[in-house]
């Protein structure tokens, strides 16, 4: 069994993080989302993983190089022009040769990782497992339709009037069918080739397709308000590790995880879940609140932040709460306070944000 990871696309609702590094490089709970799914895929028993690159490739080959520092053996897999999963697949041909495979986007986190999808593919001896789980917002997924009993009837992309609320996760095993059946799909009115399509000519074909149930938390990583429930979701299952020194004003309540070379000076309160990476100073006057995560060599001082992911080497000192929030690496949020005129300064890339 091999693996393939999806690392392309344009990312466009996450810009302007988006712009200067791969969306999957992003850190979820101070670790690159990339991460997860290649571990998932590892601990699935996978040695063999290619990774689809699209245009944007900052930051994943320096990360993961050939994957011999991870155990596993990395091929990089170009998309320049992202065409859809269904194309990801027909340029994974070469790659895959005959063997069967499991199919990861890698903007997805799933609690349970994807062993369980192998093992259906394999004891059921079948030609593809696709991953679902329901939503509440049916017409923003592909959708699969079952009937009575839990067999797949038909798979929709986006419906505008859905008759099922079961979304294909990103998860997908295929044996070597998958080949012949995305070469024999046309693309779809948003000009990609559809997995959806392909896994319907499968069904079509009389092919044996099963869906798998997700029975814990799966969350895709598509917009802001999702990389923040992401990493609430991981955080909110983290053990507390201090590797870093805690000063003795330091009050903390709940797990943390605070990287080595990190210190908190002077009054500082801390609520986890919460994560602070590597060879930071925190302190004083902070307070950082649940469901944060602060990445390595961050400097913050007199300000409070909560529920919000702040990249690395970031310099604060906001006087102010800052909440729900991205702040990209090497950002600078300072107080104006006391300085005339008054008024908010602001560098803000394209498509930035902010609320006053
Ligand atoms: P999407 O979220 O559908 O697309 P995107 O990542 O480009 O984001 P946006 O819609 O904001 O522009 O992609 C799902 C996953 O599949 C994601 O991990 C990227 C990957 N992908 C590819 O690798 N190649 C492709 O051709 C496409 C469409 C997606």
């Amino acid at each position: 069994m091999k693996g393939l990871l999806l690392a392309g696309g344009h990312g466009t609702r996450l810009r302007p993080l988006t712009y200067t590094g791969n969306k999957h490089m992003l850190p979820i709970a101070n670790k690159p989302m990339i991460l997860y799914g290649l571990e998932y895929l590892k601990n699935a028993g996978i040695k063999e993983v290619g990774i689809i690159l699209g245009p944007i490739k900052e930051g994943v080959v320096e990360t993961l190089g050939d994957g011999s520092s991870f155990g596993l053996k990395i091929t990089y897999i170009d998309q320049p022009d992202p065409k859809g999963l269904a194309h990801a697949v027909q340029i994974s041909e070469d790659f895959i040769k005959e063997e069967p495979f499991v199919m990861y986007l890698g903007d997805n986190l799933l609690r349970q990782g994807v062993v369980d999808f192998v093992k259906r593919f394999e004891i059921n001896k079948l030609n593809c497992v696709v991953g679902v789980c329901p939503v509440s917002e049916p017409s923003h997924f592909g959708i699969a339709e079952l009937d009575d009993k839990g067999r797949i009837m038909k798979l929709v992309e986006k419906p505008k009037e859905p008759k099922s609320n079961l979304a294909l996760i990103g998860v997908y095993v295929f044996d070597s069918t998958i080949f012949d059946a995305a070469r024999k799909i046309k693309p779809s009115w948003r000009n990609e080739l559809e997995i959806t399509d392909a896994i319907q000519m499968l069904v079509y074909e009389g092919k044996k397709v099963e869906v798998e149930h997700v029975s814990s938390w799966w969350k895709d990583t598509g917009k802001p308000e999702d990389l923040l429930e992401a990493n609430q979701l991981i955080l909110g299952d983290m053990q507390t590790s201090i590797q870093g020194s805690l000063s003795n004003e330091t009050k903390l309540t709940g797990s943390l995880q605070i990287g080595a070379g990190s210190e908190t000076i002077g009054e500082v309160n801390i609520r986890g879940p919460a994560t602070i990476g590597s060879n930071c100073i925190i302190g004083p006057d902070v307070y950082i609140g649940p469901y944060t995560a602060i990445g390595d060599n961050c400097k913050i001082k007199n300000a409070e932040i909560e529920n919000s992911i702040v990249m690395k080497e970031c310099n604060i000192e906001s006087g102010q709460r800052i909440t729900d929030s991205l702040i990209g690496n090497y950002s600078v949020v300072s107080n104006g306070y006391g300085r005339l005129p008054r008024g908010y300064k602001l560098i803000l890339g394209e498509r930035s944000f902010a609320q006053l």
